[in-house]
C-alpha cells in the first residue's frame, strides 16, 4: 500500500506533515481552498502513470485507459457517496458546470436560480447561457449573518416562479466559505419539481459527502482543492435520471476506445487525445486524505479556522457571517475586514510577509477568506493575525 510507511497515525505530529508537500518554506499558504497543492505521494501517482502511458501511448489509450479510469472513478464514487458509472472525471469543476449548461433546455422566459454567494465564473456561465436563449439568471440575496437552515430554505424557495427551471447553489461558497444546508435545500426544490444543480468544489474532504442521498441532477467538484489531486482533476455526478439528456461541450467520437457497450459517459470519456494522468492519481490522493484520518483532519482544521474566526473577529470586531457551528463552516472561513480595496490588501500581505490568501470584495463587504488543510498550523494563523494588525488602518 502506498500509505502504508506513513506515520501520521502513531505519531499525530501534525506540525511536520508540511514536509509531505513541496511548499516553498518562505511561505504561508493559506489558500488551499483556490488551488490546493497535492503532497509528494500524489505526485510520484501521477508521475508512475505517466511512465506506464508513455511506455505505449496506444495500448495505455486505446486498450487500457477506460478499465483504469472506471477503477479510478468506482473509488471516488464511494468517497463522495455516488455510483462511479454515474460519475465523469472532467479537469474542474467550471468545466462540469458548462456540460449542465449545454445540457439545459431554456426558453425565453425561463428562469436559473442562483444564489449571491455563489462563484462569479459559475454566475457568469449561466449569466451567459440565459442571455443566449431569452431566459434569466436570477441571483436570489442569502443575507448574513446566518441564523438557521430553515431560514436559508424559505429564503431561497421564496424565490421561485413557476419559471425556474434549475437551481444552482454552492454546497461550500466560495467568497463566503460558508456550508449551506444542501440536504434541506434539496428536499424543498424536489417537493417543488425543480431540477438541482450543485456547485461542490470545496465541499469534498471538508464536508462529509452522500451525494446520492442528496438527490440532486449534478453535482459538480474538483478535486484539486480539499482532495488535494493533481491539477486538472474534477468531476461530474449525473443522477440516473438526467443521464440521457447531458449533453458534451467538446465533441469527439462519441464512444470509449477499448470499450464496446454504449453508455452515457461515452461523450465524455474520450473528447479528444488528452492526458488523463491526473484523474488516474484522484485514487493516491484519496489514500492520502484518508491516511490522515478523516475525522481527525476535519477536527484540527476546523479548529485552526476557528482560530482565525476568533482572533481576526476579536481584531476588527466585526461580526461573522454565520454562528460559530461546525455545521456552517469546516476548514475554512471568510471574515469580514473593515472597508477598503481588496487586491492591494492581498498583494501586501504576501509581499510584505509571504502570506497567500485571498482577499475578496464581496457585495459592500470586503472578507478574508482562511483555508486551513493538514500542512498549516495555530502559528501561521497568528502570523496571518499580526500582519492584519499590521496592515490595517
Ligand atoms: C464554489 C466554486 N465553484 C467553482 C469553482 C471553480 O473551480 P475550478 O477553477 O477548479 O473549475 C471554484 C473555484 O474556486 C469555487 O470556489
Amino acid at each position: 500500500m502506498l500509505m502504508s510507511n506513513l506515520d501520521f497515525h502513531s505519531a499525530r505530529d501534525w506540525s511536520s506533515l508540511r514536509r509531505h508537500w513541496l511548499l516553498r518554506p518562505d511561505v504561508i499558504y493559506l489558500n488551499h481552498g483556490a488551488f490546493g497543492p497535492s503532497p509528494r505521494r500524489v505526485l510520484e501517482a501521477r508521475r508512475q502513470w505517466a511512465e506506464r502511458l508513455a511506455g505505449d501511448p496506444w495500448d495505455f489509450l486505446a486498450r487500457q485507459m477506460a478499465g483504469h479510469l472506471a477503477e479510478a472513478r468506482a473509488r471516488l464514487g464511494r468517497f463522495v457517496g455516488a455510483g462511479g458509472d454515474d460519475l465523469i472525471f472532467v479537469e474542474n469543476a467550471t468545466v462540469g458546470m458548462n456540460i449542465v449548461a449545454a445540457s439545459t433546455p431554456l426558453a425565453p422566459g425561463d428562469e436559473v436560480l442562483a444564489t449571491n454567494h455563489e462563484y462569479g465564473a459559475v454566475l457568469r456561465l449561466w449569466d451567459r447561457a440565459c442571455t443566449r436563449s431569452g431566459a434569466q439568471l436570477v441571483i436570489h440575496p442569502l443575507t448574513v449573518p446566518f441564523t438557521s437552515g430553515e431560514q436559508v430554505v424559505e429564503s431561497l424557495m421564496s424565490a421561485v416562479t413557476p419559471r425556474t427551471r434549475l437551481l444552482v447553489f454552492s454546497h461550500v461558497s466560495s467568497p463566503t466559505a460558508v456550508i449551506l444546508p444542501a440536504a434541506e435545500i434539496c428536499r424543498a426544490a424536489r417537493d417543488r419539481g425543480l431540477m438541482v444543480c450543485i456547485d461542490g468544489p470545496h465541499a469534498p474532504v471538508q464536508v462529509p459527502l452522500n451525494i446520492s442521498a442528496l438527490d440532486c441532477d449534478y453535482y459538480t467538484a474538483s478535486c484539486h482543492k480539499w482532495l488535494a489531486a493533481p491539477f486538472g482533476s474534477g468531476f461530474l455526478y449525473v443522477h440516473p435520471r438526467v443521464q440521457s439528456r447531458v449533453q458534451p461541450v467538446v465533441v469527439s467520437w462519441g464512444h470509449t476506445p477499448g470499450e464496446s457497450a454504449f453508455s452515457w459517459r461515452d461523450e465524455f470519456i474520450w473528447t479528444g487525445t488528452r492526458d488523463p494522468t491526473a484523474f488516474l492519481a484522484v485514487p493516491a490522493a484519496i489514500e492520502f486524505i484518508e491516511s490522515l484520518g478523516l475525522d481527525e483532519f476535519r477536527r484540527r482544521t476546523h479548529a485552526l479556522a476557528r482560530q482565525a474566526r476568533e482572533q481576526i473577529t476579536a481584531l476588527t470586531g466585526l461580526e461573522p457571517l454565520t454562528p460559530d457551528e461546525h455545521r456552517w463552516f469546516g476548514s475554512m472561513a471568510s471574515l469580514p475586514l473593515p472597508p477598503g480595496e481588496a487586491q492591494p490588501l492581498q498583494d501586501a500581505l504576501w509581499q510584505r510577509f509571504g502570506i497567500e490568501v485571498p482577499i475578496f470584495a464581496w457585495g459592500e463587504q470586503r472578507l478574508v477568506r482562511v483555508s486551513c488543510h493538514a500542512y498549516n498550523t495555530a502559528q501561521e494563523v497568528e502570523r496571518l493575525v499580526d500582519a492584519l494588525r499590521t496592515v490595517l488602518p
